[in-house]
């Protein structure tokens, strides 16, 4: 069976663009994809655009067809959405499309336009993933829910304060490495504890930001394109779960993240020891923790000690959000699980400059809708040595 590689990709800057549409920032960000890939426009035959909700954030749905016709193509376009991992599950279509044979050069998307609304707009947009009888009509958005899971973590393995602020500081002193980075200021624990409380644990710097950006990958089937560094893309998961946090039965593992990690791994025939590194989906610092357990890269409760003892920093044994992760190089949701998938080609491709990651041959990335109702999970491999 022919293989998926990735080849070619763009992305914007991340933060706040009022000078640039929804629009142009998905041209902006597929006009680099298609140099740095080496094809022709014509090449294309699928499109699929992760986007969560750009008729709420910038008054324009239809976005497949939008970004289509400004390219003028004739292929079938699609919009996939899945609240955050929109780009992850968008990125999971055109893998299958391309496995079947149904196309064998597709382009992807992820593009969100966020800062078009004030911040409690887009707050309440985003909380429109949750379950809106049972957690948002209440007042429950996206930080409290993450609360919750935070407090049931510290309850149960004694997960300290001080260990989720070591996230959000790592993140930063990775964003700070990265030029596309929303933030790239390094931070403190000091400065973490002292920053305005959103939810408590969690504060300010605790938090994704609200974010403008694209990023897009052209994956091709390798019979029908070779390119000089190929990334393939190996193994691809996808789980579900209830939406509503009271309906799982625990609030310290996201059983989505398992699942979807599981099937990756089995369709990759690796085993998470293997992983080189990830970018995980830290929309808040316990999320980050979590995935470390749940991706299987320690045991259950020991994701505080990973971070403590700086195994998930660029040198460490497990790096993670070598791009600085959503925390500090932004988070515009649709456009993340592409993001992360940039990121990681960057690094197989050794082109990551001081954040280069030595020696790595497989990264992963891990893209979550809502508090875990959606996880994809992407295994890439370094095609070349
Ligand atoms: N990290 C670091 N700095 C942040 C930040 C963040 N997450 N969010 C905002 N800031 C900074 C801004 O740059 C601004 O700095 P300045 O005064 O120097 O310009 C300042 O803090 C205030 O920004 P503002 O936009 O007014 O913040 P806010 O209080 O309106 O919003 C949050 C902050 C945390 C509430 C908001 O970013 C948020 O809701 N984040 C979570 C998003 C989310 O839920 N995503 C989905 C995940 S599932």
């Amino acid at each position: 069976m022919t293989k998926v590689l990735a080849a070619g990709i763009g992305i914007t800057k991340f933060g706040e663009h009022w000078e640039k549409s929804l629009r142009e920032l998905a041209i902006e960000a597929v006009l680099k994809a298609i140099e740095d890939a080496g094809i022709e426009r014509a090449d294309i035959d699928a499109l699929f655009v992760g986007s969560m909700s750009p008729g709420r954030f910038a008054g324009q749905e239809h976005v497949a067809a939008l970004i289509a016709g400004e390219l003028g193509l004739k292929c079938s376009a699609t919009r996939v959405e899945a609240a955050c991992a929109s780009g992850g599950l968008a990125i999971r279509h055109a893998y299958h499309a391309l496995l079947s044979g149904k196309a064998k050069c597709a382009l992807v998307i992820g593009v969100e336009k966020m800062t078009e609304v004030g911040t409690g707009e887009a707050i309440i947009t985003l909380a429109s993933a949750a379950d809106q009888e049972w957690e948002a009509y209440y007042g429950v958005t996206f930080p409290g829910l993450y609360a919750m899971l935070a407090r049931r973590h510290m309850h149960e393995f004694g997960t300290a304060r001080e260990q989720l602020a070591l996230v959000a500081v790592k993140n930063h002193e990775h964003g700070s490495m990265n030029p596309i980075a929303q933030f790239r200021n390094k931070i403190t624990v000091e400065d973490v504890l002292n920053s305005s409380p959103v939810a408590e644990p969690l504060n300010l710097l605790d938090c994704s930001p609200i974010t403008d950006g694209a990023a897009a990958i052209v994956l091709c089937r390798e019979d029908f394109l070779k390119v000089e560094k190929p990334v393939y893309l190996i193994g691809s998961g996808h789980a579900t779960d209830t939406i509503a946090l009271h309906e799982r039965s625990s609030l310290v593992e996201i059983k989505t993240t398992k699942l979807a990690a599981k099937r990756a791994y089995e369709e990759a025939g690796i085993k998470p020891e293997q992983v080189d590194l990830a970018e995980v989906h830290d929309c808040f610092t316990i999320a980050e923790i979590l995935a470390y357990e749940d991706l299987g890269f320690c045991n259950k409760g020991e994701g505080g000690k990973l971070i403590e003892n700086g195994e998930t920093s660029i040198k460490g044994r497990i790096p993670i959000n070598t791009s600085g992760g959503l925390k500090a190089c932004g988070h515009p949701v649709g456009a993340t699980g592409v993001k992360q998938a940039v990121e990681i080609v960057i690094q197989l491709r050794e082109e990551a400059g001081e954040r280069q990651v030595k020696d790595a041959r497989i990264g992963l990335t891990h893209n979550v809708g809502g508090s875990g109702a959606t996880c994809v999970v992407h295994i890439w491999e370094k095609g070349f040595s």
